[in-house]
């Protein structure tokens, strides 16, 4: 088991037969392979977790994906949108409480049109210089992410979902394609983007094939940031009655992906928290360096519901950056002050001892 993981970490790949053999290791195993993963991180990063604060923008969405709790055919969810001033108003808060990063999220709503948006970057990045603006809005024309990256947008987070044809038509309506899918992200890269996909793990019908398949999309695109976090079920959709991801299978991905990736940003999600409620914490220990901490206004936060029982819905951004704070520290590490730039952030590891 042992020369598994030491094959992956110095190789830096993975063939099929060691992915599956490893999905299915047990607890002693898997901490051999945490350990290793661990290590990686700090020497990519030292003990530096990056905090992005997360504005939920808008709960209206155009499309139909039938894991999603703000689908368009869910009679049941609340929609809101924040407009300029409200999204100023969450930066504000959160540069207040130390983040460098803003990451403006939302389902495809066509209020945000190419001009709304890039007034609304331009706005941020004209406030807060020092800034990187993080953009999560789905599926938009080259043309759009051009102007949006030309009004200073710095990175973007399109999960990918699935790189398997079939299993994204599963997840997905007739009218989305996984090919549309892949294009935008390569055309997001190849505009300057740093850039963001990654899957659910656990999603209906997905198999540990699909999820090899991932992997090998994944050393296709090179992505800055690998998002993934288990699938949770929401009562209004379709997939209501399909099983939660499993925290174990999250792990086990977390730290496969930081020994072939080792300088990728990997957060260790919300959804991981919602599972357990160590999950975060988990995560890191697992090779995850990244938390996404909302900064969305309390009262919108319920409203953005993409799966059942999602955390710190009730408490202020204030309250979510000091308990994530807390909670970095009581694991042995800290938060880093700078913006986390993908390939800039190796800059703290000398003084990690201090
Ligand atoms: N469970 C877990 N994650 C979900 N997402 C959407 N719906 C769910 C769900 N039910 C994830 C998707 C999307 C990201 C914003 O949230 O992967 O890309
Ligand atoms: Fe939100 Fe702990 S991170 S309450």
């Amino acid at each position: 088991m042992k020369d598994i993981v030491d094959r992956i970490y110095e190789r830096q790949n993975i063939e099929f037969e060691e992915f599956k053999e490893i999905m299915n290791f047990d607890e002693a195993q898997r901490e051999y392979l945490c350990e290793k993963a661990r290590e990686r991180s700090i020497e990519s990063f030292g003990n530096y977790i990056y905090l992005r604060g997360l504005i939920e923008i808008s709960s209206y969405c155009a499309n139909d994906c039938l894991y999603c709790g703000i689908r368009r055919s869910n009679r049941n969810a609340e929609r809101y949108r924040l407009d300029k001033d409200d999204i100023l108003e969450c930066c504000k808060m959160g540069y207040g409480l130390g983040f460098r990063t803003f990451v403006l999220q939302g389902g495809e709503d066509g209020y945000y049109t190419d001009a709304v948006m890039s007034d609304i970057v331009y706005s941020i990045k004209n406030l807060f210089p020092s800034c990187a603006v993080t953009l999560s809005l789905g599926e938009r024309s080259r043309e759009s992410y051009k102007m949006l990256f030309d009004a200073g947008a710095d990175r973007y987070l399109l999960r990918h979902e699935t790189a398997n044809e079939e299993h994204y038509g599963r997840l997905h309506p007739k009218n989305m394609s996984l090919k549309n899918r892949k294009k935008c992200l390569f055309d997001l890269k190849a505009l300057g983007y740093q850039v963001g996909c990654g899957i659910m793990v656990g999603s209906p019908y997905q198999s540990i094939e699909n999820i090899y398949e991932d992997i090998l999309f994944m050393k296709e695109l090179e992505p800055h940031m690998i998002g993934i976090g288990p699938f949770i079920r929401h009562k209004d959709t379709p997939f209501r009655d399909f099983p939660d991801g499993g925290v174990r299978e999250t792990l086990l991905l977390l730290s496969v992906l930081r020994l072939i990736f080792p300088k990728a940003l990997l957060p260790a999600t919300t959804a991981l928290g919602t599972l357990d409620p160590m999950g975060r914490e988990k995560g890191i220990l697992a090779g995850a360096n990244v938390l996404m901490p909302n900064l969305s206004p309390v009262g919108v936060r319920k409203k953005y519901s993409l799966y059942d029982n999602k955390i710190c819905t009730g408490e202020e951004a204030a309250e979510c950056s000091r308990c994530l704070r807390r909670r970095i520290e009581s694991i042995g590490y800290r938060v880093s002050e700078t913006r986390g730039d993908y390939g800039q952030i190796n800059i703290h590891v000398n003084d990690k001892e201090s």
